[in-house]
């Protein structure tokens, strides 16, 4: 807060696209996407026409005992989208839980979740497992189920018992005991899932003890807040499958891979580049429906809006949905509500995104932009800064450490995320570090030539962040 306080703010005053600017008038391209919010760029005509027209007609009118129609046209769309499968089985998901954003899309999941175990007789005191690294919001569940000591330490007293369970970080994985030579330093070792096999384990463990996990909590593909940490392809499959297996609920938290940010599953690698080049992008627009993962519930946020208003959904299944169905007199009705649940002019927002989501413009617009972030990142391994660079779809994360051959990592207390971004900023772009990983994920309508300079600009701010420092 002193450094805050310190320093002259940026006061953001106006936005365009991909470009935000300031009271200044000083011009930035808006490379975390308003953190992780923005899917087609700002001041976009279609979203505000549509929030126009239906703040013409009404804002906001409570959702408790009342409906509207465009949350009940959104929640339709939603199901629709989320129930698009390769194998089209279509009729998973069908129901929709509004809140606020997305911590408590997850409190609404958990909630559900817990009471739902209680009352079909599964557990009397159900218990959740999530993953190391994870991040699910700032709200009291939420925070439960995260581990991120930094974080959530300090709640520790205050928050319900949650037990975790080692997530892939294949860039520092524990069983990489080969020591990383100069040919090979940043590329991944094969390896013989042992990540899998402590998900097996805990579960196992925890069914032993009597009251299997009722559930299981875990962002899909990609790990947004734990570092940009990729999921190695099969990874999500297969603990799904054992969780599944073991009788917990999936609790999948798309609030960051949803709506179409983890495009083509893509890891940029310096030896073996998988190219995007060429093939279709999915049309599906949720993490969990490459691998063919269907939740029980789904939790989505930030984009849901196209990065307009806080607004969140919680998807589930009629059989959950059943669960808190009765007559008035047995008190079963789910008792969770905020006052904007259900918000008339987000939810229009929230159709003029899907439209444009579902649009063939969009769909091109992310294909070019995927391939020339891809393209892009390869300039940055030529920084001995740069330990890792990893791409899932629109987001990439990028690992600075003190020496990329010994992937020395850089103290917190040296700021050498926030330092590079700082240095980023003066240079007109703007992101936030995840403590050293430098996170990219532009909104959709970059060009290619944004994208370009947003990565060209990372690497002079990396250059003259540590220009001082002895080169490893
Ligand atoms: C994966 C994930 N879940 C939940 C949240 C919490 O969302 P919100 O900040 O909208 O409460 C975030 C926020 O960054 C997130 O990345």
């Amino acid at each position: 807060m002193r450094d805050w306080l310190r320093s002259e703010p940026i006061v953001i005053a106006s936005g365009k696209g991909a470009v935000l600017r300031d009271t200044k008038g000083k011009e930035y391209l808006d490379a975390n996407a308003s953190i992780w919010t923005n899917l087609h760029g700002h001041a976009h005509p279609r979203i505000n026409t549509a929030m126009q027209k239906q703040l013409n007609k009404i804002a906001h009118s409570s959702a408790l005992g009342l409906a509207n129609e465009p949350a009940s046209y959104l929640a339709e769309r939603l199901v629709n989208a989320a129930n698009t499968s390769k194998r089209g089985k279509g009729k998973h998901f069908a129901k929709v839980f509004y809140s606020d954003d997305g911590s408590t899309a997850l409190e609404v999941a958990l909630k559900l979740a817990y009471e739902y175990t209680r009352r079909t007789g599964r557990s009397k005191k159900p218990k959740f497992l999530s993953l190391q690294g994870a991040y699910h919001g700032d709200t009291v569940g939420a925070v439960s189920v995260g581990h991120i000591d930094l974080f959530h330490k300090a709640y520790s007293g205050m928050l319900f018992q949650a037990d975790k369970v080692m997530a892939p970080y294949c860039y520092r994985c524990p069983f990489n005991k080969a020591k990383p030579e100069r040919a090979d330093a940043r590329s991944y070792r094969k390896c013989n899932w042992e990540c899998v096999g402590k998900v097996e384990q805990t579960f196992a463990k925890q069914k032993k003890k009597g009251n299997p996990y009722a559930g299981f909590v875990f962002e899909p593909l990609m790990q947004g807040a734990a570092g940009m940490v990729p999921q190695p392809s099969g990874w999500l499959k297969k603990v799904t499958d054992i969780a599944k297996g073991q009788g917990a609920l999936l609790i999948a938290d798309e609030v960051m891979t949803g709506f179409g940010r983890t495009g083509i599953s893509c890891r940029v690698h310096r030896d073996a580049i998988i190219k995007a080049q060429n093939r279709p992008v999915s049309k599906t627009l949720f993490a969990c429906q490459r691998p063919e993962v269907e939740p029980d519930f789904l939790c989505l946020a930030k984009g849901l809006t196209g990065g307009y208003l806080p607004m969140a959904a919680t998807l589930t299944t009629q059989s959950v949905f059943d669960t808190f169905l009765g007559e008035y007199h047995e008190y079963k009705t789910f008792f969770h509500g905020h006052s904007y649940t259900g918000n008339q002019l987000g939810a229009a927002a929230g159709l003029a995104s899907l439209d444009l989501l579902e649009g063939k413009q969009s769909l091109h617009q992310r294909a070019v932009l995927q391939q020339a972030m891809h393209e892009s990142l390869k300039e940055l391994w030529s920084s001995p800064y740069v330990g890792d660079v990893r791409q899932v779809g629109l987001v990439a994360g990028i690992e600075l450490v003190k020496d990329w051959r010994t992937r020395k990592p850089f103290d917190l207390s040296e700021q050498a995320g926030m330092r590079v971004c700082k240095a980023m900023a003066k240079r007109g772009v703007l992101t936030r570090p995840i403590g050293s990983v430098i996170a990219l994920m532009p909104p959709y309508c970059t060009t290619a030539k944004q994208m370009k300079q947003m990565v060209m600009v990372l690497r002079e701010a990396i250059e003259e962040t540590f220009s001082n420092s002895k080169a490893p």
